[in-house]
């Protein structure tokens, strides 16, 4: 059997294969921005979602809040909304990557709007701003009241409609010779494949998946960085993993559960225990609009102190609730909770990685033609703390950035070929007995001794071979968590959103970020069946 490819379809070595330019995964705000970018480009353009159907099944869907955007010719500048993300990023984020994305995020969004995007306007021609946590300017540009998400997503799925979008295409392995990309390994219902290409830009999301209970949707389960990460492509900051205060608490139930925007904070609303006492009085100077990381840690002590299995967030004295808040509005009246009435029941919740694959301001990667834009990526914006509503802003830039790059990248490299790889079989916990693992050892608040029992059980993981979806996150999921564990425990200090008991105090000499990769992470790594 011949190993060269021809250039039309056809079965090489058991797989279909095709080629392209530029391979785009995921199409949230990240991959939908950098494919019409590569497109723009003249660039072939093939864009690949695991979801059963395009649109639909992204996080960016999701995301409440806003964009942080400092506007021109307002009480805001770049400078301020600088210092106010270096602040929340605790000492981790690269000044420089955050004041280039930061300075960029005004062209991004007149972008969005050119592309059919529509912001709530508090007067003809000027955008209403709110604030969230961490913000010390109302910044934040939103849609809908609280559907910014809904709407980003909407104007980029027709923007993008024309494109060559393929749902139901996981993709299971990044191939690359020599540190450079060569394609893809994708499994869609002819069985598995190859895209053959030269440039590939991850925009898979992130990782909430990893708990039991997240704001993220199913689809969140650490595709790309399991795909870096087995390609030898280092991550970083991966134990710096965001639980956002208030996910609406109904019940112990697990899977995706609603939101409740930050934003209904910056509108004056209060979080208080069952007894009604403040839950942040005292903890921070900005108090319930402290960074994420401060909130959702007092949130916990006071949990913890109380036995309680939540506390509340009244928004009672907010006019105008439902129709400034109507996606909030509507999860609550499904839980059974009149906001207008009742304090809503919150708890913290899984919500954003802001650790990833590590990049430059352009998602360009260690590995030649790999590019990672959006939560998957780590470009040094975040730190050890995302703050609030900076990753719509993030995913628009440096999404757009990484499509440019990529479609430069693959001009300059031409046509590449990728050697038929052997099916790979690799370590899987169940779905179920991994999530309730890290919520009960990783999440917002950690020990060596959980931790060390996490890595237990990670290390006793199952090789399983990637026949399904269900198979491949099983193993995406299993990697990350490995990596995060190995993290968690190497930063023995507290910082950001990594809270650790027995490490309370800030460490100064840990001020660092470290790269790292798959070695010594899980013991039973394999390569090939
Ligand atoms: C929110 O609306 O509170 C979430 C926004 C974000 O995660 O940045």
């Amino acid at each position: 059997m011949s190993r060269q490819p021809s250039c039309g379809s056809g079965r090489w070595a058991g797989h279909w294969q095709q080629r392209a330019d530029v391979v785009v995964i995921g199409t949230g705000v990240a991959g939908l921005v950098a494919a019409l970018a590569a497109h723009r480009a003249g660039r072939k353009v093939v864009v690949l979602t695991k979801a059963t159907e395009f649109p639909g099944g992204t996080a960016t869907y999701y995301a409440q809040g806003g964009i942080a955007v400092a506007m021109p010719d307002s009480d805001d500048a770049v400078d301020t909304h600088v210092a106010d993300t270096l602040a929340a990023g605790a000492g981790l984020c690269d000044p420089d990557a955050v004041r280039s994305i930061v300075a960029d995020g005004y062209r991004a969004v007149c972008d969005l709007v050119g592309y059919g995007a529509r912001f709530d306007e508090a007067g003809p021609g000027r955008w209403a701003l709110t604030r969230e946590g961490g913000h010390s300017r109302r910044r934040i540009i939103h849609a809908g009241g609280d559907a910014t998400g809904a709407e980003v997503q909407r104007a980029l799925d027709v923007a993008a409609a024309h494109l060559d979008i393929r749902p139901n295409h996981v993709v299971l392995q990044l191939l690359h010779r020599d540190d450079a990309i060569t394609g893809v390994l994708v499994r869609n219902a002819d069985g598995p494949g190859v895209i053959h290409a030269p440039a590939v830009v991850l925009a898979t999301g992130g990782l909430g998946q990893l708990y039991t209970a997240t704001t993220n949707p199913p689809g969140s389960t650490g595709d790309g960085l399991a795909l870096a990460l087995w390609a030898g492509v280092p991550v970083c900051d991966v134990e710096f993993i965001q639980f956002h205060p208030t996910m609406l608490y109904n019940g112990p139930a697990g899977g995706r559960r609603p939101l409740i925007t930050e934003a209904v904070r910056g509108e004056g609303a209060r979080l208080i225990d069952a007894r009604g006492r403040s839950v942040t009085a005292g903890v921070h100077p900005m108090g319930d609009l402290a960074p994420r990381d401060v909130v959702a840690a007092a949130i916990h002590a006071r949990m913890t102190e109380t036995g309680a299995p939540c506390v509340y967030l009244d928004a009672r004295g907010i006019p105008g609730f439902a129709e400034r808040f109507p996606t909030v509005t509507a999860s609550c009246l499904a839980a059974g909770i009149d906001p207008a009435r009742q304090p809503i029941p919150v708890v913290p919740g899984a919500h954003y990685s802001c650790g990833g694959v590590r990049t430059d301001v352009s998602g360009r990667t260690a590995m030649s033609g790999l590019f990672a834009a959006g939560e998957v990526a780590r470009t040094g914006m975040h730190g050890a703390n995302r703050l609030a509503s900076n990753s719509l802003l993030e995913g628009l830039v440096v999404g757009g950035r990484a499509g440019a790059a990529a479609a430069e990248h693959a001009a300059a490299a031409g046509v590449v070929t990728a050697e038929p790889p052997e099916p790979a079989v690799r370590p899987a916990l169940p779905r179920q007995a991994l999530q309730e693992a890290m919520s009960r050892h990783a999440a917002v608040v950690r020990d060596e001794s959980g931790l060390a029992e996490l890595a237990g059980e990670l290390d006793a993981a199952e090789p399983r071979k990637l026949n399904t979806r269900n198979d491949f996150e099983d193993a995406a999921l299993t990697c990350v968590a490995a990596v995060v564990v190995a993290a968690a425990r190497e930063r023995t200090e507290s910082r950001g959103c990594h809270h650790r008991s027995d490490y309370p105090e800030t460490d100064p000499a840990q001020a660092v970020s470290v790269p790292r990769t798959l070695e010594g992470a899980l013991v039973t790594e394999v390569a090939c069946c």
